[in-house]
């Protein structure tokens, strides 16, 4: 019987070089289908304010949005650690506001953990929450929440923006979070950062060498048809078969097919 994961395990995982997979989810029914594939940890990620909501950026996600998702997702009882994402301003405008809305993760939400986007510039208030004993996964290299500064969703940390990179990892470990999301960064960087550190580091778009790796979950079930970064690997082809599956519902109905006998009480 699979145990579940909790930090102290994530842990280990890198002291005896187990890679820790995630993957995100943000409702019951996707929860569980992940954590029967065995995921170390679920995030639910402030992507879902683009795959789930629409939206063009994470930017607008609120903190009573992130809170429904991570309540549906807890519902599934996951074996995997569930990691809640702290969505743009939760965190940012202070030490008292990043305590009650990381608090709100774990009181109300039923997460595990939080994760913050930011490296040197939120080591205070990270240092802050995990004082308080709510675990803390950082975020560091590209940013989405950074999105504007950033001037889109480019590879962070190439030439000499690379130390920035190390320096804030450094910083999210040194304020006491227990792992480090790197995202898009060379795999080179990545590579390092991860040697260097103890805790351990999560890829996505950051090469073969992190600890672990997290993707999203309608990125790799081919459910997001706009767009596909370079790092993705589709591992289901799911829109085409929705979209058939809808098509011969509307033929059956409209043909008189369905509902027969067999769909109908007598
Ligand atoms: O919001 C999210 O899903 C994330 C991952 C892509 C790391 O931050």
């Amino acid at each position: 019987m699979r145990k579940k994961t909790t930090i102290p395990e994530i842990l280990l995982m890198k002291s005896e070089a187990r890679k820790i997979t995630v993957l995100t989810a943000y409702d019951y029914p996707t929860a569980r289908l992940v954590d029967a594939g065995g995921v170390d940890a679920i995030l639910v990620g402030d992507s879902a304010g683009v795959v789930f909501g629409g939206c063009e950026n994470t930017l607008p996600v609120t903190m009573d949005e992130m809170l429904y998702h991570v309540k549906a997702v807890v519902r599934a009882r996951p074996k995997a650690l569930v990691i809640a994402d702290m969505p743009f301003m939760a965190c940012q405008s202070g030490e008292l506001e990043a305590l009650k809305n990381c608090g709100r993760m774990l009181k109300e939400g039923g997460a595990e953990a939080v994760k913050i986007e930011g490296g040197t510039n939120m080591s205070s208030i990270i240092r802050a929450v995990t004082d308080m004993d709510i675990p803390v996964m950082g975020h560091v290299g590209l940013t989405p929440q950074s999105v504007h500064r950033m001037g889109g969703y480019k590879v962070q940390g190439r030439k000499d923006q690379a130390e920035k990179i190390l320096e804030d990892a450094q910083a999210v470990q040194d304020a006491g979070a227990f792992a480090v999301v790197l995202e898009g960064i060379p795999a080179r960087l990545a590579a390092r950062i991860t040697e260097l550190l103890d805790i351990p580091t999560i890829g996505i778009g950051a090469g073969p060498s992190c600890d672990g790796q997290v993707l999203v979950i309608h990125d790799i079930l081919g459910l997001c048809e706009k767009y596909s970064p370079k790092f993705v690997k589709r591992y289901a082809d799911l829109a085409p078969v929705i979209t058939e599956a809808a098509r011969q519902y509307v033929t059956d109905v409209k043909e008189g097919h369905f509902p027969t006998e067999e769909h109908s009480f007598s």
